[in-house]
């Protein structure tokens, strides 16, 4: 048996009607780049959310750093992440022109922790990027409570987080904005690249529609900007999609359960970790192998048997080749969990069409594994 990662084709032809039908609308509307799709995905993006903003972007990466340019991040400030993030968070910041501060991420959540943020702030620090990683919001009120501290914005990358919330918080509200990837593997996913700004902020909201399309305040009159706007085509997908995303997360919760209750007994692996009341919109499964120097071998008998298991992220930002960028940019303290992360992962196939038979096929050949490496 073959289980794929991903399921987009699956999910795109269960819902053709809805996304062709938008399609149709926008070809024969001859408005693509900033037309009436565009305007009526941001409306329904923002009520869905609950924002009095949603700015449509060219991808999450871009909704990052147009949020921290907006704010006036830039040269000379620092902005703390975690390092076991996708590659993305660090760069966005980096791209804003702000040097990137790494730090460790919390053992069991793996989000960012707290603790090694307050420890990382300095008089240079301006803002936060806690990621929402797997699908797990970060601990928001400890953040929070940090950025009052010390006088700091917080920007949530939510690209691997959307339709979740914490036990007492919803996402943005502890916040300036939620950036978002619509990238087609994310859990609303387009077909191609995307990427929103959420936010209440009338400053950052003016300002990122302004810098995604060439510094424009009206035709002809532009300021310093640049080109990143999400086309009308991949609204009309999104527009169509997020009227699912909430039926899909339940899902993606229900096959993570089946995942959870038949793996629990295994020895040779941890099991992600759910912060009680949060909502884990399980854009990934990662389970974490004990013995690391056993990890690669099986990932490779996971793949042999067909099973597209994945890593997320074999290779930590700090260990990328070329970190730190320019002396400005550094890790604090120490960065152990992130290393293990990175050392130990395995990404189970983990998408809301995924069928019975191929849940029970992968748990058959992950048993298999754990009975002879236990
Ligand atoms: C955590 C995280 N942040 C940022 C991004 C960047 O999004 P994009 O690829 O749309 O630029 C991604 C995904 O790609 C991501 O997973």
């Amino acid at each position: 048996m073959k289980v794929a990662f991903y399921g987009h084709v699956r999910q795109y032809e269960n819902i053709k009607s809805e996304i062709d039908h938008n399609l149709n609308e926008v070809l024969m509307s001859g408005s693509y780049v900033m037309g009436p799709m565009l305007s009526k995905f941001e409306a329904q993006a923002a009520e869905y959310f609950g924002s009095k903003h949603a700015i449509g972007v060219g991808n999450g990466t871009d909704a990052i750093w147009l949020s921290l340019m907006a704010l006036g991040v830039g040269p000379g400030d620092e902005v703390i992440t975690n390092a076991n993030t996708f590659f993305a968070t660090a760069e966005a910041a980096w791209i804003a022109g702000a040097a990137v501060v790494l730090v460790d991420c919390d053992p069991k959540t793996k989000c960012i922790c707290p603790k090694a943020v307050e420890a990382a702030v300095t008089e240079k620090t301006k803002a936060i990027i806690p990621v929402h990683l797997y699908g797990q919001c970060a601990d928001m009120r400890a953040i929070r409570a940090i950025a009052d501290k010390h006088h700091l914005y917080v920007i949530e990358d939510n690209a691997q987080g959307i339709d979740g919330y914490g036990k007492d918080f919803k996402q943005g509200e502890l916040s300036d904005a939620v950036c978002t990837s619509y990238i087609i593997q994310k859990n609303l996913g387009c077909f191609g690249d995307g990427g929103m700004v959420f936010t209440d902020c009338d400053k950052i909201n003016a300002a990122v529609r302004r810098l995604r399309n060439h510094g424009s305040v009206a035709r002809n009159k532009h300021s310093f900007g640049f080109n990143s706007r999400l086309d009308d085509l991949q609204a009309g997908i999104l527009s169509a999609k997020m009227k699912h995303i909430t039926a899909w997360t339940d899902q993606r919760i229900a096959i993570a359960a089946k995942y959870t209750e038949a793996l629990k007994d295994c020895k040779s692996f941890d099991l992600p970790y759910v912060t009680p009341g949060f909502r884990h919109v399980f854009h990934l499964y990662v389970i974490e192998v004990k013995d690391s120097s056993k990890r690669d071998a099986f990932l490779d008998f996971l793949q042999k048997n067909g099973i597209d298991a994945k890593t997320h992220y074999s290779i930590a930002i700090h260990q990328q080749e070329g970190f730190p960028w320019g002396k400005e940019c550094r890790i604090s303290g120490s960065l152990a969990n992130a290393d293990k992360n990175a050392a130990s992962c395995i990404s189970l196939p983990m998408f809301p069409e995924l069928r019975d038979d191929e849940i029970a096929y992968v748990i058959e050949k992950v048993r298999e594994w754990d009975k002879a490496n236990a």
